[in-house]
């Protein structure tokens, strides 16, 4: 256990981002208002928490190029979610358990106990015999903003159970609950995914409860960043999964009895269907909204992956999607809506009254300056009459010269939705897409927040969601409805720049 060579590495990665992040701030695709690292890579959100007064997100870092390698934990503070300070790497790979060039200190979560911040996480390293994770502690204090995560000296507490992958033992998720911790850990074991419930009274000693659930194959191999929670008297277990086609967000809600540890599931739904959400992380803000926060980007074993994106060669890569607000809707399915204070950072809005779009038609709308902004429209579906209705974003010259722009299209005869990205940007491809669910609808709420490089689409109340990212030029700044097979009626129009 050596603090003094998680310190040493903790002030190189910050003095390398201290000398690099103003050029970084540069990079023509860098987000406006989107949580990203300084310099370097990101990946998923780690030790969400509200802390010491302010809000903290974690993250995976690799401080020195837009790669991800040499894990890290980077860390964002905000009063609000919305505006962020970082606060540099608050741990790095230091340990026989966790410093490897291709592992280190991976996903985990955390809590506030006794005025401490108590972190559970993976450490990933490789002795010559294949990757092994096994999950490690960390505590921060309140007097330096958990600015450095101290590992435990008794590290690790928890290694692979009998039959686990050792390469595929991560991302603990703690809570507290009637005096005791409790932890939900993803492994796969037999080739099938399991989420693995544990319990402890010291969160440095830990026993098995119970496989809270398990994929027999239908929800792939390996369960990544499992999070588990109550809301209004359910529970649900959000999962990344691992060789399960284009699902990537996956939430089960159930009921779950802490006596047992069973937990029974009757319901699944996508947190988003996009390509650019993955291993949303949630906790509980200080007024009990369950929030979430995801990585905004995708793995390069996902069937529709490409590559990151350009980002790369301004010497970063990823950002976070924005934070959303879970609820439990009256037809027992989750919803997730951007959380209220990003209506912070609307200005020059303005609203139209019901319009029509003709058949073939396009109408241009004026959202901020076209490249981050908030668009709210309502649609009316028993009026309109068009087969598709398309919301074409970042439209305008790419940097190749060539028209480009985003379609996101609501397809009233094949009742789905998606993002298509074909001809975005000159770089990103495919097209997200699921089913929605019109019976007995009469309108459809469709929201997009946009920002520098990503769009993310929310209609039918946030049961329907798309990310993706875009990287589109400067002079994409246009957008439009456009009304395909028929009119669309929209009944009202909301724009404002973020
Ligand atoms: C998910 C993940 C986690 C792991 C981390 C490594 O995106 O693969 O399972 O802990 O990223 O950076």
């Amino acid at each position: 256990m050596s603090e003094k060579i998680m310190m040493e590495r903790i002030k190189k990665a910050n003095d390398f981002m201290s000398a690099n992040k103003a050029n970084v701030a540069k990079s023509a695709y860098r987000q406006r208002w989107h949580l990203a690292a300084p310099t370097g890579w990101i990946n998923d959100p780690n030790g969400l928490c509200y802390f010491n007064g302010k809000y903290h997100f974690f993250y995976q870092l690799n401080p020195y190029y837009g790669f991800w390698d040499y894990i890290h934990w980077g860390h964002g503070v905000s009063p609000d979610m919305v505006h962020w300070t970082d606060l540099g790497a608050a741990m790095a790979p230091s340990e026989v358990y966790d410093d490897h060039y291709r592992g280190g200190c991976f996903s985990g979560s955390s809590l506030v106990h006794d005025g401490k911040l108590y972190v559970m996480y993976t450490g990933c390293t490789n002795f010559g015999n294949g990757f092994e994770q096994t999950q490690c502690v960390a505590f921060g204090d309140a007097k330096d903003d958990a600015r450095v995560l101290h590992k435990y000296e008794g590290n690790p507490v928890l290694t692979a159970p009998e039959g686990a992958d050792k390469a595929m033992f991560r991302d603990p998720k703690v809570w507290e609950h009637d005096g005791s911790f409790y932890m939900v850990c993803g492994v796969s074991r037999g080739g099938r995914a399991q989420a693995l419930l544990y319990k402890s009274a010291d969160f440095l000693n830990w026993q098995s409860v119970s496989v809270l659930a398990e994929s027999r194959g239908e929800l792939g191999f390996m369960w990544e960043c499992p999070d588990f929670f109550e809301i209004d008297g359910k529970y649900v277990l959000m999962l990344s999964p691992m060789g399960c086609g284009e699902r990537t967000s996956v939430y089960l809600l159930g009921d779950f009895d802490y006596r047992t540890g069973r937990f029974d599931y009757h319901t699944m739904g996508a947190i988003d269907w996009g390509h650019d959400y993955y291993a949303p992380q949630s906790f509980l803000a200080p007024d009990g909204r369950r929030i979430i926060a995801g990585w905004a980007n995708s793995w390069d074993w996902m069937p529709f992956w490409k590559d990151w994106g350009p980002a790369y060669r301004d010497g970063w890569c990823g950002a976070f999607a924005c934070p959303r607000e879970v609820t439990l809707a009256d037809d027992g399915a989750l919803r997730f809506l951007p959380i209220r204070e990003l209506e912070s950072l609307r200005t020059d809005g303005h609203s139209e009254a019901a319009f029509t779009v003709k058949d073939g038609e396009e109408k241009r709308i004026q959202a901020g300056d076209g490249i981050s902004y908030e668009i709210k429209a309502v649609l009316d579906i028993e009026k309109t009459t068009a087969g598709k209705v398309e919301f074409l974003l970042r439209r305008g010259k790419g940097d190749d010269g060539k028209e480009r722009q985003a379609v996101c299209y609501i397809d009233l005869v094949k009742s789905t939705i998606g993002i298509n990205r074909d001809n975005a940007d000159g770089w990103s491809r495919g097209e997200s897409k699921s089913t929605l669910l019109m019976a007995g609808k009469k309108t459809l709420e469709v929201r997009f927040f946009v920002d520098v490089s990503s769009i993310e689409m929310f209609c039918d109340g946030g049961a329907n969601n798309h990310s993706m990212n875009v990287f589109a030029a400067g002079e994409q700044n246009g957008a439009a409805i456009k009304a395909i097979g028929g009119e669309a009626v929209i009944k009202s129009l909301e724009c404002w720049a973020l």
